[in-house]
């Protein structure tokens, strides 16, 4: 059974949990990266606005070939109880049929069921099937707290999807 994590994270959160999971659980990794200025209160502000708007945004790479995998598993930072507009972006041009889906959001406090929801909706018009979901509160956490979350996670995943 292969599998991708593929993720986007602004300030490092999602980003510890894509890297120790992958970790764990052996698979392949891609980072998508926003090309549009996302840094400072006012680009905040317009990234808040995209993001419940579903604005779309330009993304490097600009696609991801999930032919060969059979789970993927997609990561981001809840905005404004939304998904990032980069992981909507990359979503809407994966042909995600026949695949299981893995979906993950690390917010402050508040949103990721919204956020989950979402994309949740936009996977399955895509033709994929989510078969596990979860958050992560990231506020006054550290780093080592979260990589710790995430290998306990990982362990949990690693047994629903492989026995
Ligand atoms: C534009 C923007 C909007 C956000 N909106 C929310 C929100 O609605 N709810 C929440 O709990 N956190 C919100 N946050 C905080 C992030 O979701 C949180 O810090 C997340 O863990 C960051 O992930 P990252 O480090 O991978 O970028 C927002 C952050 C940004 C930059």
């Amino acid at each position: 059974m292969k599998a991708l994590i593929i993720y986007y994270s602004q300030d490092d959160s999602t980003r510890i949990v894509a890297e120790t999971l992958s970790n764990k659980l052996n698979t392949d990794i891609v980072e998508i990266k926003d090309k549009k200025p996302r840094k400072g209160f006012k680009n905040r502000l317009t990234s808040s606005f995209d993001a419940i708007r579903e604005v779309k945004t330009e993304i490097i790479p600009n696609n991801v070939d999930v032919s060969n995998y059979d789970v993927i598993y997609f990561g981001t930072p809840v905005w404004s109880k939304k998904p990032s507009p980069a992981i909507i972006t990359i979503i809407d041009k994966c042909d995600l049929r026949g695949k299981d889906i893995v979906i993950f959001a690390t917010m402050s406090k508040s949103g990721g069921t919204a956020t989950l929801d979402r994309m949740e909706e936009k996977i399955k018009a895509r033709g994929g099937r989510v078969i596990e979901r979860f958050t992560i509160k990231t506020k006054g956490k550290s780093k080592s707290y979260l990589k710790k979350y995430s290998e306990a996670y990982a362990k949990m995943l690693d047994l629903s999807l492989y026995h």
